[in-house]
């Protein structure tokens, strides 16, 4: 076989691979059992009525051939119903709507859509890892700038380069804020001198505490001229392995990757897409039953720190560690995993995310852990 294609080369390390490969490695060496607040998953499904609509779309024979590649127009319509309701946000669901399996792909294929050979996708630091990807595979190049912590980890937008693309995610894995006051305006702002495309990332967009509202960025005036959102199922409903997201905003960005769905895919299974209209459409009980799980987790954790960590959004903590004390430390002398900082990013280093997507114990366990580890090096 001749080598790899260059575009495959190009690919970085694999973030989460690696750091599920690392924590299971501590795991299996000997000493108490390791607590792992390292990795972001949902700890509970869906609500039950929407795994009754999966099953009961499921009994129809009809349902089971190649579904429409892309997508049903009452599943689109059953986004853009939550779009109206919760962000305030009016969609066509025709134009202004894709199906993905899942963010992650679109993550990859957004940049696939965006950029040529050559050009640029700009990332502020830190970043969810799997930015990275996209641009490997295009062909394109990657420029970042710093966040810091001083500023609320706020990026300054008239200051940022030109690109093909820019990425922006909030409330933002791993920083747990959300979008400081007039930044997704700014985005907008960026596009218009630059002529570049803003993809904003709202996998966790439900996921906010402390009264804020959910936001979408498609809210800011112009937005839909220079962008897309990508919106996933698996954080609000608790559908991660479900995998099922949409692009949502600019028509001629969603026609490219209704192009690449074309290409690439051949639809959702159709029962699938029944339970996401049951979710979206349905009661938001367990949105909120969830968000007041992560709070209260948080609110354990935070408890227990020397300083308060950042967590304004998502189902992390975004801490600082003392002196003295790494991710690395902490899975090895007092095992509890953790996702290291400098992992998103040159600016992430000497922080780390903790997951609150686990049990109360599992929270309780892991706080405890921590507790004692920062103790340790205050002594
Ligand atoms: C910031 C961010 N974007 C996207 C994803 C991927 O989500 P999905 O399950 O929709 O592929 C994740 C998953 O952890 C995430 O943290």
């Amino acid at each position: 076989m001749r080598p790899r294609p260059a575009r495959l080369e190009r690919l970085p390390e694999q973030y989460f691979v690696n750091l599920l490969g690392r924590v299971a490695a501590a795991a299996a060496e000997a000493g108490p059992p390791l607590i792992d607040l390292g990795r972001g998953n949902p700890e509970t499904g869906p609500p039950e009525h929407v795994v009754e609509a999966l099953r009961a779309s499921a009994l129809d024979p009809a349902v089971h051939g190649y579904a429409p590649i892309r997508g049903l127009a009452r599943t689109k319509q059953a986004l853009a119903h939550r779009y109206r309701e919760v962000y305030d946000v009016t969609v066509d669901p025709e134009t202004e709507i894709a199906l993905i399996p899942g963010t992650k792909t679109g993550i990859v294929e957004l940049a696939l859509a965006l950029c040529d050979d050559g050009d640029t996708l700009l990332l502020p630091d830190p970043y969810y890892p799997d930015y990275a990807s996209g641009p490997a595979l295009a062909g394109a190049n990657l420029a970042t700038f710093e966040l810091r912590s001083e500023l609320g980890w706020s990026p300054d937008l008239e200051a940022a380069p030109a690109a093909a693309a820019l990425y922006l995610n909030y409330p933002s894995n791993p920083c747990a804020v959300c979008a400081p006051e007039g930044v997704f305006a700014d985005a907008v702002e960026w596009a218009a001198r630059t002529g570049g495309a803003v993809v904003h990332d709202a996998a966790y967009v439900d996921i906010v505490y402390d009264g804020r509202r959910p936001e979408s960025f498609l809210g800011t005036p112009g937005a839909k001229d220079i962008g897309v959102e990508m919106w996933s199922m698996s954080k609000t409903y608790g559908m991660a392995g479900w995998r099922l997201g949409f692009v949502v905003g600019n028509a001629e960005i969603v026609e490219r990757i209704n192009l690449l769905n074309d290409h690439s895919r051949v639809g959702v299974f159709l029962p699938l897409q029944a339970a996401a209209v049951a979710a979206l459409e349905g009661p938001e009980d367990s949105v909120h039953e969830r968000v007041e799980a992560y709070a209260r987790r948080r609110n354990a954790i935070a408890a227990i720190l020397p300083e308060p960590p950042v967590c304004e959004g998502t189902f992390f903590v975004w801490l600082r560690l003392p002196d003295g004390i790494t991710a690395e430390t902490l899975l090895t002398e007092h095992r509890v995993a953790v996702a290291p900082g400098e992992g998103f990013g040159p600016s992430g280093a000497g922080w780390a995310r903790v997951s609150l997507a686990v049990s109360d114990e599992t929270i309780a366990a892991g706080a405890e852990r921590l507790h004692a580890a920062f103790a340790a090096v205050a002594a």
